[in-house]
């Protein structure tokens, strides 16, 4: 059974006012619900709170008592939060229900943590590290899942600040100091690695970047970033200033850090998992544990119009939770003369703690067959 309400923060959320099925304007399912309220980056022996912790110790020593930091901002938030507060234009793909998570049409669960920049300019803070779980609808594979966590970074800089250290320029000095401070938050995670600044698009800040590092034989992206638009700092009472922000994947930092092979791994209470770090250690190396064998289903469907590959895994997960390992399209064609394209998905049932039984898959396979037709409007070939 799923609880009927989750505490995060201090305020109560209660499913009843985010789940809700015959709502068209929600599309929040149970198995996410039940996500809210975990606060896996407050535990200090679990591997995303070990990062974080890290990255808060960085900035600690590097900037002694200049950060805030806030762990326990609740993850439902207003669509001006999420979206209109830093400048995402009308038609982004990210505000589509395709996409987020709705609770109603003016409120959804936060795809990122930059939808609490404005409210904190607002309350008056200037250095600030937000950490938290994020909910984005997408694909089932290794290293997507519906809930995440990231941190954000924001530091204001006043006009006496760069005029003191000789620069008539604030963009140019913010971009420096974010830089500067982003490569040293590299090097404290991964040592003396290669990097490299890829330039890249953000609605909130201009100039963006990417950071990258080469590590184990590969580019890897470890954040986003750039100083803020101006129109971000003027409608949250700092006109005259210049700021940078950065926001990063807790998850996707870990599983290099940590050798985490599947995403998943984060949210089980399996001790063989669970007992393999511990506070302080950053990057000790996960052993896997035996692993029980996958099993593989196939559907195929004439589509629709409206089908998504989003919204076919919505139901996978609805139905098999974290037994769904992946869902791959391994086959596509189209009928000329019907007019009709067909796909064909291959599902990997799996479970990391035990071993699946035929009937068990079969009955999860056979409700799926039966979701896909009543709630994607498909037909089953
Ligand atoms: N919010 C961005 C994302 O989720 C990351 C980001 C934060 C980029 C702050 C720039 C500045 O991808």
């Amino acid at each position: 059974a799923t609880a009927s309400a989750v505490e995060v923060g201090g305020s109560t959320i209660s499913r009843d006012d985010v789940v809700r099925e015959d709502d068209p304007t929600n599309n929040v399912p149970d198995s996410v619900f039940t996500k809210i309220g975990m606060q896996l980056h407050t535990r200090d022996d679990h591997p995303l709170g070990i990062l974080k912790n890290t990255i808060y110790e960085y900035f600690d020593e590097s900037f002694p008592e200049l950060f805030k930091k806030f762990d326990n901002l609740a993850p439902i938030v207003s669509v001006k939060a999420n979206f209109d507060d830093v400048l995402t234009p009308p038609d982004h793909v990210s505000r589509s229900y395709n996409d987020t998570y709705y609770v109603d049409a003016n409120t959804v669960l936060r795809c990122h943590t930059s939808a609490h920049q404005a409210e904190m300019l607002r309350a008056g803070h200037t250095h600030f590290l937000v950490t938290g779980d994020v909910y984005r609808r997408d694909a089932i594979d290794a290293t997507h899942y519906p809930v995440f966590h990231q941190m954000e970074g924001f530091r204001v800089f006043t006009p006496e600040e760069w005029e003191a250290a000789g620069s008539s320029d604030g963009t140019a000095y913010a971009a420096q100091d974010l830089k500067k401070t982003l490569e040293g938050l590299a090097r404290r995670l991964f040592g003396e690695v290669e990097m490299r600044w890829v330039d890249c698009y953000f609605p909130f800040t201009e100039p963006s970047y990417e950071l990258e590092i080469f590590f184990q034989g590969k580019w890897l992206e470890v954040l986003g970033c750039g100083v803020t638009e101006q129109a971000i700092l003027k409608n949250n009472g700092r006109d005259g200033t210049v700021a940078w922000a950065f926001g990063l994947g807790l998850e996707r930092l870990a599983m290099v850090l940590f050798d985490i092979p599947d995403i998943r791994l984060f949210w089980t209470n399996d001790s063989r998992f669970t007992s393999q770090f511990k506070s302080g250690q950053l990057g000790t190396k996960f052993k896997a544990y035996s692993k029980y064998p996958p099993c593989y289903k196939d559907i195929s469907f004439w589509i629709s119009e409206q089908f998504t590959e989003n919204n076919l895994c919505e139901v996978v997960r609805g139905i098999a939770g974290d037994l769904a390992e992946e869902v791959v399209l391994i086959d596509e064609f189209t009928n000329p003369k019907k007019g009709l394209t067909s796909h064909c998905y291959r599902i990997a049932y799996r479970s990391m703690e035990r071993s699946l039984t035929d009937e068990e898959i079969n009955e999860l396979q056979s409700q799926v067959r039966e979701q896909v037709q009543t709630k994607l409007n498909v037909t089953l070939r």
